[in-house]
């Protein structure tokens, strides 16, 4: 499935539309490579869930969790990972329990794409705005529109 996303406002709209339909135990794939608006999408996607203060971009930090949200979010960007054992070193198991988990760079954590909640998101830059390509694991065949 793919949506076009002109502009931020129809990417805030796309992260309020993903937001509704999250639970806990969910992993969001943010694929593409740098500056294809993952960091964008997952502010929209902590926003439309009621997060109101800042998202820093979890580049140095790797994680970033947001435990006051229903769900609770983590925000994760793998990219500076070396291997992907090293996010099970940092205890990614533990954040992610009861939680949902927004993933950057996911392929450099190994790839959740085998769990049933996982959904894939790789966006792309088309002109001035953005596409997205979404599939979604069994868990969200009922779930998307
Ligand atoms: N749908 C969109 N249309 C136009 N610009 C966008 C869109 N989504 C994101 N951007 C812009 O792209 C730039 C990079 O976004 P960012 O989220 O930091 O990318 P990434 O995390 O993938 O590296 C930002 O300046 C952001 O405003
Ligand atoms: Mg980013």
């Amino acid at each position: 499935m793919t949506f076009d996303l002109p502009d931020l406002e129809a990417m805030r709209a796309f992260g309020e539309r993903i937001a509704e339909l999250l639970r806990p135990g969910d992993v969001v794939e943010l694929s593409g490579t740098l500056g294809t608006g993952k960091t964008t999408l997952s502010r929209a996607i902590l926003r439309a869930m009621g997060h109101e203060g800042e998202v820093p971009s979890p580049t140095f930090t790797i994680i970033e969790s947001y435990d006051h949200l229903q769900p609770p979010v983590v925000h994760a960007d793998f990219y500076r990972l070396a291997h992907p054992s090293e996010a099970e070193q940092l205890g990614l198991d533990d954040y992610r329990d009861g939680s949902v988990l927004l993933a950057e760079w996911p392929d450099h954590a190994g790839g959740f794409a085998h769990e049933a909640d996982c959904l894939s998101i790789t966006l792309e830059i088309r002109g001035q705005g953005r596409l997205a390509v979404v599939e979604g694991g069994a868990g969200w065949q009922e779930r998307m529109p």
